[in-house]
């Protein structure tokens, strides 16, 4: 599910997008399977030429490189002209859960470092509440695991190390441990992520509140709709 509303989230982005990007210098992308559409039709058409383009992960680099781009490192770039990104959860308000690819550190730090934030989602994303289907990932330092887990434990959480493509944890391009944490719907997400925040070795968690400029949603019917939001985090923001 959610396959051909990518696309059309993708294809919406593109056109919607595309004057911003030719406009700008600086040029943020993220990682997943949705926001590599758009990078697909972006490189095809020649639009990152002349552009110094960054990334949230290894895994977008090497899809950039693939494609002829070559990406900075982002400790070379202060401030990011507009950054593209997809999403596990979107709510009303334009927060949102990221990091099922396990890069939400990288993310939020360009997402905080750009000027325009476009989040591109397939209709499957759109909740009332964060939380409602997807975990909340934590990319956590690993000499805190166990005191974390207290902490989880306190707050009534289930929580499990993320497994994948190696024996033992999912360890994230910034040599965090990452674990999903399943709080159900969240009531409050602010005050859940000044808690954890709280803790020394929570490094970063996937709840990315007052960042989203742009959402662009993309129906499974064809077609799709841009939202705006009113955003309050960011290099720009107090
Ligand atoms: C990467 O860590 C995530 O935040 C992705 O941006 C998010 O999971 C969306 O991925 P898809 O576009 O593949 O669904």
């Amino acid at each position: 599910m959610g396959d051909r509303g990518k696309i059309e989230a993708a294809k919406l982005a593109v056109e919607e997008f595309r004057d911003a990007v030719l406009d700008a210098g600086i040029i943020g992308i993220g990682t997943g399977s949705t926001v590599s559409r758009v990078i697909d039709v972006f490189a095809d058409e020649g639009v990152f030429k002349g552009k110094t383009v960054v990334s949230s992960s290894i895994d977008t680099v090497i899809k950039l490189s693939s494609k002829g781009i070559h990406a900075v490192h982002p400790s070379s770039v202060a401030v990011v002209d507009i950054y593209f990104d997809g999403a596990d959860e979107v709510d009303p308000f334009g927060n949102m859960i990221k990091g099922r690819g396990a890069a939400l550190y990288g993310e939020k730090m360009l997402a905080y470092k750009s000027l325009i934030n476009v989040f591109i989602v397939d209709e499957s994303k759109t909740v009332t509440k964060l939380g409602s289907s997807k975990p909340v990932p934590l990319e956590v330092n690993r000499w805190m695991l166990g005191t974390i887990e207290i902490l989880l434990d306190k707050m009534g959480y289930r929580y499990e190390y993320r497994k994948g493509g190696k024996d033992g944890p999912v360890i994230s391009d910034f040599g965090g441990v990452v674990l999903d944490v399943y709080t159900g719907p969240i009531e409050d997400p602010f005050s859940i992520e000044e808690k954890l925040l709280y803790v020394p070795g929570i490094v970063e968690t996937g709840l990315f509140l007052g960042y989203t400029d742009y959402i662009v949603v993309g129906w499974d019917k064809g077609g799709g709709e841009v939202r705006r939001y009113s955003r309050s985090r960011g290099v720009s923001y107090s």
